[in-house]
């Protein structure tokens, strides 16, 4: 099928693997016949010699691999990053000197689903980056949530099999929403700062284009002359951070489950490029290891961007779909031990542990030891290690030494001089003090209240109000009172007021706190509204009528795709404009869960009544999203929820005033005062 660049979603056209158009068998055997197995006789059994049929049904057999133990839901893409050279002061990693360009190939995942869940589900995102440097691949493997459920990596499998489906029923799916979640949380309360983050609006990402990403931990970058300094990394959208409501995310599951790999290969596909900037939080690298207190090994904790800047060192772009899912998107292999000269690790004890967990991981996800030779996973430096054989190798080794030293290979591979022309990567020598081995974590480590408290007070009130919804709505889905009544006092002891409108949604009365409340400045950085964004990508439904000028829909098509905003037409039937224009909803096959905001054009006034049109626009006023209408259109929307003089509703006699209108209102993501009087303080 020819490629058609005008509709999202076409796909690429089949190419050989090698040179033949002609159907082969692995072994590049042509074949007459793939439709019928050999038998004994046109209506008679299937003989054992049949190769073809045992060669394509055991492929097939073998098909799956098994899913990620955590963050199997993905969808990723290709890009290119680009250094600004600030970050050349402190360090060396060349991919980050001045102007360098460096391919990436960037994941995006829920936690808790399985491969098959939806998209919208509450949870942390994943936002994993393949830098291809030319100095060897750097992995930056962090979330789209700056903080972690747990300091010590020991850890992990406690905190996975307590949010993962409860294994009698293995339900429910990809969500916290359940007993054991909220029980373990609960009982551990470094989780609370975390699980604050998954409440907001963060848990409920509009977009993969409209999250930021954190490397969680702080690193250790390397300059030239070997001075370290410690780093938090910061990805920060161009598009600005914006989350879905609570009721969209739940529809969507329904309506659309692979909304977010849809909305990021459709508007890489539309040439709307996603775009982050590569940011970092510089400290000095003392033997505290700490920044106003805020001790730096510890990933319960954030370092207020107010305190010390989102330093931007460099762009990335995403231009280019995979071409195949299952061999890019799924066997993609990221490590957090994967860095390159210039760029160290901390001793953040579940940094610690992630280095050792995802090799282990992989070799029984991808089947042995050789997964970095798979396309997706292959640098883009030379390579000559000493690693030999294993399950799918697929170099072909020479030379008869493959050890250290040698002296019948010649010496090869030798080992560079540790010069810093030589750019080897040498672990930075950190001094260890006087310690005893121990099962302890220091004391900094154990106020896990202060920072929940700072993230919920520097909340406007429209965020508040859903963090309400939010701890509401699962706890309710928790069946044990304990379980409730435990994570209840938890609110308290962040802020009385949380707590006792979630009890009061609860059914019962609030516990009083059980500790100081602490009184640390808000960080308004934590905000997610109150400011304008751009607009690249977004999907407005244009609903048309039976009058509407055809000539009127080009002009607005076009003025709206001249912003980068995508018009989706939805008309009373499928039927192609007069000047071939495809419709691409019905009013039958619509939802407002597709769309960033409705427009009515003139020519439209018949459908006012319409049951389906009143739902689609009723629900869009709900879910706070703009909505115009111009000419006639405007009868229609007096008779649904979003009357013409109502909040963040539009109307106007011409088409142009109208979409200028609307497209404002959506550079704030949504019409906030409709869902909360005062919505940003
Ligand atoms: C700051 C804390 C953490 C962050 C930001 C994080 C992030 C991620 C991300 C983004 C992925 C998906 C990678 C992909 O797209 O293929 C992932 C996978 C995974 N993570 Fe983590 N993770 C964290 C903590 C941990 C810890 C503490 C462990 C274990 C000790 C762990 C074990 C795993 C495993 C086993 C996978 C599956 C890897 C695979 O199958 O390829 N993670 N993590």
């Amino acid at each position: 099928m020819a490629k058609d660049p005008t509709i999202p979603g076409t796909p690429v056209p089949h190419q050989p693997i090698t040179g033949t158009d002609r159907l082969t068998t692995a072994g590049g055997v042509p074949l007459r016949d793939t439709d019928h197995s050999l038998k004994a006789g046109q209506r008679g059994p299937t003989l054992l010699q049949d190769h073809h049929l045992r060669e394509k049904i055991t492929h097939f057999d073998h098909e799956r691999i098994p899913e990620r133990v955590v963050h199997a839901r993905g969808a990723a893409a290709h890009g290119v990053f680009t250094a600004y050279g600030t970050a050349e002061t402190v360090t060396s990693a060349t991919f980050l000197k001045k102007d360098k360009e460096t391919p990436v190939f960037v994941r995006f995942s829920t936690v808790l689903g399985s491969r098959g869940s939806a998209d919208t589900v509450r949870d942390t995102r994943g936002f994993a980056t393949k830098f291809y440097t030319d100095e060897g691949t750097f992995d930056l493997v962090g979330n789209n949530i700056p903080v972690f459920f747990i300091q010590d990596g020991i850890k992990f499998p406690d905190i996975v099999h307590a949010a993962k489906p409860h294994p009698d029923r293995e339900i429910p799916q990809a969500q916290s929403a359940h007993d054991t979640f909220w029980d373990f949380v609960s009982l551990h309360t470094e989780a609370q700062h975390h699980t604050m983050w998954n409440m907001s609006d963060r848990g409920i990402p509009r977009s993969f284009r409209t999250m930021e990403g954190f490397g969680v931990h702080t690193f250790r970058l390397i300059d030239d002359n070997g001075e370290a300094s410690l780093v938090k990394f910061h990805w920060k959208p161009k598009l600005g951070v914006h989350a879905l409501v609570w009721e969209e995310a739940q529809m969507l599951g329904g309506f659309d489950p692979d909304f977010h790999r849809r909305d990021l290969a459709d508007a890489i596909e539309a040439g709307a490029f996603p775009e982050w900037e590569l940011g970092v939080q510089i400290f000095p690298d003392t033997p505290q290891q700490t920044f106003q207190g805020i001790d730096l090994l510890d990933p319960t904790k954030i370092v207020p961007e107010e305190l010390a800047p989102v330093q931007p060192i460099g762009k990335m772009v995403l231009n280019r779909n995979p071409t195949n899912y299952f061999a890019e998107t799924e066997q993609v292999a990221f490590h957090v031990g994967h860095l390159v000269p210039g760029i160290d690790v901390t001793d953040d004890a579940l940094m610690q542990a992630r280095l050792f967990s995802y090799v282990d991981t992989q070799l029984t996800r991808l089947g042995g030891p050789n997964f970095e030779q798979i396309p997706i996973n292959r640098t883009h430096a030379p390579v000559n290690d000493m690693l030999r054989d294993g399950l799918h190798q697929s170099e072909i080794h020479s030379g008869i030494a493959p050890y250290h030293p040698n002296s019948l290979d010649g010496g090869c591979p030798f080992v560079p001089d540790g010069s810093p022309d030589a750019r080897a990567f040498i672990d930075h020598p950190v001094k260890i003090t006087d310690a005893e081995k121990t099962r302890e974590q220091a004391a900094s480590f154990d106020d896990h209240f202060s920072q929940v408290r700072q993230f919920w007070l520097s909340m406007t009130p429209v965020e508040k109000e859903h963090i309400v919804a939010a701890y509401s709505f699962e706890l309710s889905k928790c069946t044990l009172p304990q379980v409730r009544e435990r994570q209840v006092q938890h609110l308290a002891n962040i802020d009385p007021e949380l707590a006792s409108r979630v009890a009061t949604a609860l059914g019962f009365t609030a516990p009083q706190p059980t500790i100081e409340l602490a009184d640390l400045e808000p960080s308004p950085a934590l905000s997610m509204v109150g400011q304008t964004w751009p607009l690249d990508g977004r999907t407005i439904g244009l609903v048309i009528g039976p009058e509407t000028s055809v000539e009127a829909i080009a002009g607005v098509r076009n003025t709206l795709m001249g912003r980068s905003v995508t018009p989706l037409l939805i008309a009373p039937d499928g039927a192609p404009l007069a000047d071939g224009t495809p419709v691409d909803r019905t009013l039958q096959t619509a939802r407002s869960v597709e769309f960033d905001a409705i427009l009515v054009a003139d020519g439209a006034s018949s459908l006012a009544g319409d049951p389906m049109l009143s739902l689609l626009i009723g629900e869009s006023y709900r879910h706070a999203k703009a909505i115009g209408a111009w000419g006639d259109g405007v009868e229609v929307l007096a008779t649904t929820a979003a009357a013409p003089s109502s909040t963040g509703v539009t109307a106007a006699e011409q088409a142009d005033g109208v979409v200028e209108d609307l497209l404002t209102l959506m550079g704030s993501h949504r019409v906030w005062e409709r869902l909360v009087p005062n919505a940003l303080g």
